[in-house]
Parts: structure tokens; sequence; C-alpha cells
């Protein structure tokens, strides 16, 4: 076994032991409600859930859905007579030992992508003067610096408290970026993955990372007329549908959940319009922003231990915006689609990609900015963003490209059914912290890829994460085995396990 597999296991193992030691039998005959369960949010996390339930037996439960659609952040929109992803946009994790269960769904229904290549982006960097040559002493010290913190980041997993930033990684390797050009770099490898800066990510949490370990270094870039969305229909294919649009009773749209009630015997759930519906259980998916938010009241109060864990974990913003041109004024030949703007200040409009490969003669283009770039350009008009953007394009293309004829600023920050894009490891938060956030309350149990330890901020973290929870509460439903935080872990090991009475 390699370490960082050794260390993948060790993880689970913990996970599993921190789980179990806190587990409690309950009379089951004590719970009560309308329907089992009701699955909050029909993003990944609640549509995986749901399929769990349904093959263990559980059928009857709703779904409580805010939007108009099944699929949270992943979301497509028209623009430019194309169809481009407004959230996740790329399988990752591919091509590796394990196979990505988010893969094995893009391949069952045929999902248009193309392979992401990173190799040549150091042959593609831009500065305010134009494009560079290719930058391979530049690219020397990054490839190095970055081996040298991966293997930094395996050795703290033999030290379970122990934990520095990526940027302390690189100070240690003794030099930290600070050139326009090694910033780019620097800004492409962490911030372009994890939507914070290395100042704030955890090395240990996030070097090696699990997606990449388990199931391969390689990322596919999702372009296709149905949508990424078109992922979701063999995971949603237990709910009743005509003509490609769902009509099953059980999921309810347009219900926007402002009040939860949890005891110990089930849950009642609120929403705007003023229906409210009871379970024996509910599994709550919403992302880690809308529960740093006041969107949901929860009666009683969250305890002290599941709001710290919610508000030390970050919800990060990563937003691409989408350009379309008249024509088109880049390269377009081979390994030239990924390219960077090596600006003074860190993050401004840094990274680029070209839409030629996947639709040929769009003339379109994205730009992807994050982290407080992101909400300064959230908060001003796009008409704004869009005079940076030309002026920036200028500086790498010359003062003869022609303006944009479309602007797409999408705002996941601002929307607060989301409050953001996805959850980043910062550095702080310990594995037993982590795992308050998907510790169970009562009846209220807790889903979505920022509850998943291995693969959260992806796709996967969400399918599994909704596992995990709806096999929880098939235990609770059917065995009368019912878990309620807070966790511990083997350090508390005198204190009571669970002390939520159930
Ligand atoms: C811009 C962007 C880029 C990304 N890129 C990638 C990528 O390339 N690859 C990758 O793997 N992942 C990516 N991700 C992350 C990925 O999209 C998420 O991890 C995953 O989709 C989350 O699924 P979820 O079910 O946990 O949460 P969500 O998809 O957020 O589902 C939760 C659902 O709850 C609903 N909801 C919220 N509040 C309420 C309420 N009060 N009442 C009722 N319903 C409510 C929401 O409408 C939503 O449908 C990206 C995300 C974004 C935003
Ligand atoms: C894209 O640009 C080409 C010229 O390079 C032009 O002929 C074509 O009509 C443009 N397509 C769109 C969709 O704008
Ligand atoms: C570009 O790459 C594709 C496949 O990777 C290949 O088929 C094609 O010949 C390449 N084109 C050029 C001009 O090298
Ligand atoms: C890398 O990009 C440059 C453009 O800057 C291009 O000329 C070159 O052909 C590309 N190389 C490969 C291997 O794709
Ligand atoms: C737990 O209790 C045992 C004896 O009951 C004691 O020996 C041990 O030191 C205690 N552990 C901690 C962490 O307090």
């Amino acid at each position: 076994m390699s370490e960082p597999m050794a260390k993948l296991s060790v993880l689970s193992v913990q996970l599993f032991t921190i789980l179990f030691l806190c587990m409690t039998a309950s009379a089951v005959s004590t719970l009560e409600g309308n329907v089992d369960v009701i699955i909050i949010g029909a993003g990944m996390a609640g549509i995986s859930a749901g399929k769990t339930l349904t093959e263990k037996g559980i059928t009857n439960f709703i779904i409580l859905e805010a939007t108009d659609k099944i699929g949270g952040r992943i979301r497509n929109t028209d623009f430019g007579g194309y169809k481009v992803e407004l959230g996740a946009n790329w399988v990752e994790g591919v091509n590796g030992k394990e196979l990505n269960p988010i893969w094995a769904l893009a391949r069952q229904v045929k999902l248009q992508t193309t392979l992401f290549d990173q190799s040549n982006l150091s042959s593609n960097v831009y500065t305010a003067s134009g494009a560079l040559p290719p930058q391979t002493d530049v690219d020397a010290v990054t490839t190095a610096r970055n081996d040298y913190i991966t293997s930094l980041g395996e050795s703290l997993s033999a030290n379970r408290d122990h934990d520095i930033s990526v940027l302390t990684a690189e100070r240690l390797y003794g030099s930290v970026p600070s050139a326009p050009v090694e910033l780019a770099l620097d800004y492409f490898l962490y911030d372009y993955e994890f939507a914070e800066p290395p100042r704030v990510t955890s090395l240990k949490n996030t070097q090696p990372l699990p997606t990449f370990e388990n199931f391969g270094e390689d990322s596919y870039f999702a372009a296709d007329p149905r949508g990424f969305a078109a992922i979701l229909q063999p995971v949603a294919s237990y709910l009743k549908s005509e003509n490609g649009k769902y009509v099953d009773p059980r999921l309810k749209l347009q219900k926007v959940v402002n009040k939860i009630v949890y005891t110990k015997h089930g849950v009642t759930v609120s929403t705007e319009d003023g229906s409210t519906y009871t379970a024996k259980a509910a599994i709550l998916t919403v992302s880690l922003g809308v529960l740093q938010s006041k969107l949901i009241d929860f009666q009683p109060d969250l305890p002290f231990w599941k709001l710290e864990a919610i508000f030390e974990f970050d919800m990060a913003v990563y937003t691409k915006i989408f350009l379309k041109f008249p024509y088109k004024f880049w390269r377009t030949d081979n390994g030239t689609e990924l390219f960077l703007y090596a600006d003074d200040s860190r993050g401004y409009y840094p990274v680029w990609q070209h839409l030629e490969r996947e639709f040929p003669g769009s003339n379109i283009s994205f730009v992807t900015v994050t982290d407080d770039e992101s909400r300064r350009i959230e908060q001003q008009s796009d008409d704004k963003t869009l005079a940076e953007i030309m002026e920036v394009l200028k500086s790498m293309f010359g003062p003869n490209i022609p303006e944009a004829e479309e602007i797409l600023v999408p705002r996941w920050w601002s929307n607060r059914l989301f409050k953001g894009s996805f959850s980043n490891w910062p550095i702080g938060v310990s594995l037993h912290d982590f795992a308050q956030l998907q510790a169970p309350i009562k009846r209220l149990y807790f889903g979505g890829e920022h509850t998943s330890a291995l693969y959260n901020g992806y796709i996967q973290g969400a399918y599994f994460s909704g596992i995990d929870a709806a096999k929880e509460v098939v235990k609770c439903l059917k065995h009368g085995k019912c878990l309620s935080g807070p966790m511990k872990d083997q350090r508390l090991e005198n204190q009571s396990s669970c002390t939520e009475p159930i």
C-alpha cells in the first residue's frame, strides 16, 4: 500500500470509529410523522439519499426543494446559443485505481466531455504587455515546490492534531511566490482548485487530495447540450417521470424550508408558502453557506458543538464569467485552450479557457475568479465587470480586439439558496471537529458535499454523503439504532458517548 493510500484508510477507520462509538438503541415505535423521511434539497446529495432509501425499502419519503428543478449546484443556462455550466463543470478524479462514481454516471448517460489538459499552461501565460515565452524556469520551481508541499502534507498525517497552511509549507520550502507569473501559476495550483488562497487552506486535509489519490489525476470538462445535470437522471430514476419531466408527487419543488422543529420522536418542517410536513426523520442537504445563514430557523437552536463546526468550515466562492465575442481573437491551436493572465494583483481575472474545442465557432471563452474577487464582482454591475475584463484582454491581445457581445456573471454567493460555491477545508479544523458537521441531532440528519470527509467540495462528496446519511436513517427507522451527536473520538473516551438523550 502506498503511503497516501495508507493515510486515507486510517482516515476512514477513524471516521468509522467516531461514528459508531455514539450509537444508541431507540424504540422505533416512538417515532411519528405523516411520512417516514423528509429530504431537504434536491441537489446530488438529496437525490442520492432518496435512491438509497428506495433501495433499502423506504419509499414513503418526500423531497422539498426550493428551486424549480433538481440538481442544485449542477446547473446550466443558455448563453450565446450554447449550454454553459454555471456551477460544477468538471468530473474531477478520473483514470485512477478506483472508479469515480460521477465518471461512471457520465459514461452511463454518454455525457460529452473533453480532457482537461494543463500540461502546456506555462506556454500560455500573458502579462499586461502580452504573451510570454514558455515559462520553463518558473515551471521547474513551481513543480519542485508542489512536490515538496505534497510530501509534507502526507507526513503531517502521522500527527493527528498537527496542521499547517499551504502558505506555511511554501515558506518552509524557502520560496514564497512573489513575481506576477509565479503568483499566477500558484493561483492556478491552489485557488483555482479550492477557491481560497494558500494562507487559508489546510495542508494536511488537501495534500494529497483523496479525489485525485483515489480516482486519478485527470479531469474531464462537461460540455453537453443536455447540460452536466444529465448525470442526475440515473440517480433520480426512482422518481416517476413523463416525457423527461419529473411528475412524482413526492418531489415538491419551489418549497423553501424556513423552519425545522426536531425532537427525538421526529421532525416538523415548515416552508415559506405556509405548508407543514411531519416525518420520523429528516435529511438536511442544504449547502454549508445556507447553514451559516439565517434562512432556516431551528427549534430548538442547534447546539454549540454543531454551530462551531458549521461556522469554522469555509464556504468558498468560485465564479466562471462567460463572454461571447463577434469573432475569436485568441489562439485555438492544440494546447492553447487554457491560458493565464499574470496581473500585478494576485487573482485579478487570472485563469482563462476558450470553448473552441467544445463548441467550435461559438466565439465563447470564460475567465474564473474566486474568493474576495468573486464577492467584489458579484456586488458591482456587469457593465463594470465587462469594462475591467476588456481592459485586461486588450493588454493581453492588443487594443484592436472586438467588444464582447454578451457577458454572464453567476452570483452563487449572493444567492440565498447557496451562499457560495463549495466548501473548503481551512487550517485548524481537525477530523474530530469535522465529524460534528455530519453528526445527526435527534432525528435530524445532515448530508451535502460539506459533510463528506474524503470528497468535500466535489460532486462525488455530495453523492456519497447522501448515501451515508440515508443509511443512518435506515438503521434508525428499521433497526432502532439511532445516532445522535456530538460524535466523540478516542481522545475523549471517558465522556459519555452521546450527550443528546435519545
Ligand atoms: C461554480 C461552481 C463550480 C463547481 N465546480 C465543480 C466541479 O468542477 N467539479 C465538482 O465535482 N464539483 C464542483 N462544484 C461543487 C459541486 O457542484 C457541489 O459539491 C455539489 O453539486 C453539491 O451538491 P449538494 O447536493 O451537496 O448541494 P446542492 O447542489 O447545493 O443541493 C442543495 C439543494 O438544496 C436547495 N435548498 C437550499 N436551501 C433550501 C431551503 N431552505 N429549502 C429547500 N431547499 C433548499 C438548493 O436549491 C439545492 O438544490 C462546483 C460548484 C460551483 C458552485
Ligand atoms: C464566430 O466568429 C467567426 C469569425 O471568426 C464568425 O464567422 C462566426 O459567425 C462567429 N460565430 C458566432 C456564433 O458568433
Ligand atoms: C490536435 O489534437 C488532435 C487530438 O488530440 C489531433 O487529432 C490533431 O491532429 C491535432 N492537430 C494538430 C494541428 O496538431
Ligand atoms: C503549447 O502552447 C503554445 C501556444 O502558446 C503552442 O504554440 C504549442 O503548440 C502548444 N504545445 C502543445 C504541445 O500543445
Ligand atoms: C479514562 O478513565 C480511565 C480509568 O477509568 C483512566 O485510567 C484514563 O486515564 C482516563 N482517560 C482519560 C483520557 O481521561
